[in-house]
């Protein structure tokens, strides 16, 4: 017959035989970690207003110039990921360029999407190529692309950052190098629509632009992926695994892997939601799943 086994030892012996085990650096995977039926998350829910981001991006350009930071960025971290990203695999942060500055030619590993928040114009240079930055606008640089920016306009260029550098790192696969100028050159008018989506044209890469009606609010939903959201404009909340998130103009906001979502507009406008997610990565690796409420 066969059967579970029962064997019975003493703590002392256990014990003995767990240190002997310590001391090779092999572990009995039998204790500690417990078995996990579905995806919890270390991150929660969290908003940034914008009303309290703004001034802080003005306060570092005013404290810090773009030849001390590389990039002049205010990472935005979960509450429970404390000091180091908004969700687990991807950061959501604020970059600021002042007139007249640039953010000198680099190129990495991470992947990084720009959705731009104010400004009155600028431009990205994508691998040679001139993109256009104006609100509401998308700019890619993928993974490994030469990128330098530059503000040659007489206001403040701010933008949100989305890159998936807290997964290349758990990864242990990034890259970093610098271009052998501070900027890159680009052909005059040269203007190509590869790595930029206005906001008129805005189209599902991993991002994802939702358009939510006044008064309207989505179905509760939960996904194997973190998201991070940008309100490019509009007034509501989102219930996030029973949080109320309420949002306005410019907000950003992360929503765990696995957690129940519903979005609500609440104001008498259109809403639209912006959203960027690591569900590429899910799908990929055959990890995704999503369910509605019924
Ligand atoms: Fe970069």
């Amino acid at each position: 017959m066969l059967e579970l086994s029962d064997i019975k030892s003493s703590e002392e012996e256990l014990q003995d035989y767990y240190a002997q085990l310590s001391a090779q650096h092999v572990t009995p995977a039998w204790i500690g970690g417990g078995i996990s039926i579905e995806p919890h998350s270390k991150a929660v829910p969290y908003l940034w207003h914008w009303r309290d981001l703004r001034p802080q991006a003005m306060r570092a350009a005013e404290l810090v110039g773009t030849q001390q930071a590389e990039r002049r960025v205010l990472r935005l971290t979960n509450p429970e990921l404390v000091g180091v990203s908004a969700s687990n695999t991807l950061v959501a942060n604020i970059q600021i360029v002042m007139p007249g500055e640039i953010a000198r030619a680099h190129r990495h590993s991470a992947a990084a999407l720009r959705l731009i928040i104010e400004g009155g114009g600028g431009y990205t240079v994508v691998n040679g190529e001139r993109v256009p930055m104006y609100p509401g606008d998308l700019v890619l640089t993928p993974n490994w692309t030469w990128h330098d920016h530059a503000n040659d306009t007489d206001g403040p260029m701010i933008w949100l950052d989305g890159l998936d550098t807290p997964l290349v790192r758990m990864l242990e696969a990034g890259f970093y190098e610098e271009y052998h100028q501070e900027r890159q050159e680009f052909r005059a008018g040269a203007n190509t629509s590869r790595w930029h989506y206005p906001m008129s044209e805005m189209r599902a890469i991993a991002c994802y632009m939702q358009l939510l009606r006044p008064g309207k609010q989505t179905r509760a939903c939960r996904r194997v992926c973190c998201t991070n959201y940008h309100v490019v404009e509009g007034t509501g909340y989102s219930m996030v695994g029973g949080r109320r998130l309420d949002w306005e103009d410019k907000d950003v906001f992360t929503v765990p892997t696995w957690t129940f979502t519903e979005h609500f507009n609440s104001g008498d406008r259109p809403a639209f939601l912006f959203s960027f997610s690591d569900a590429p990565v899910m799908k990929a690796l055959s990890l995704y799943r999503e369910e509605e409420t019924a």
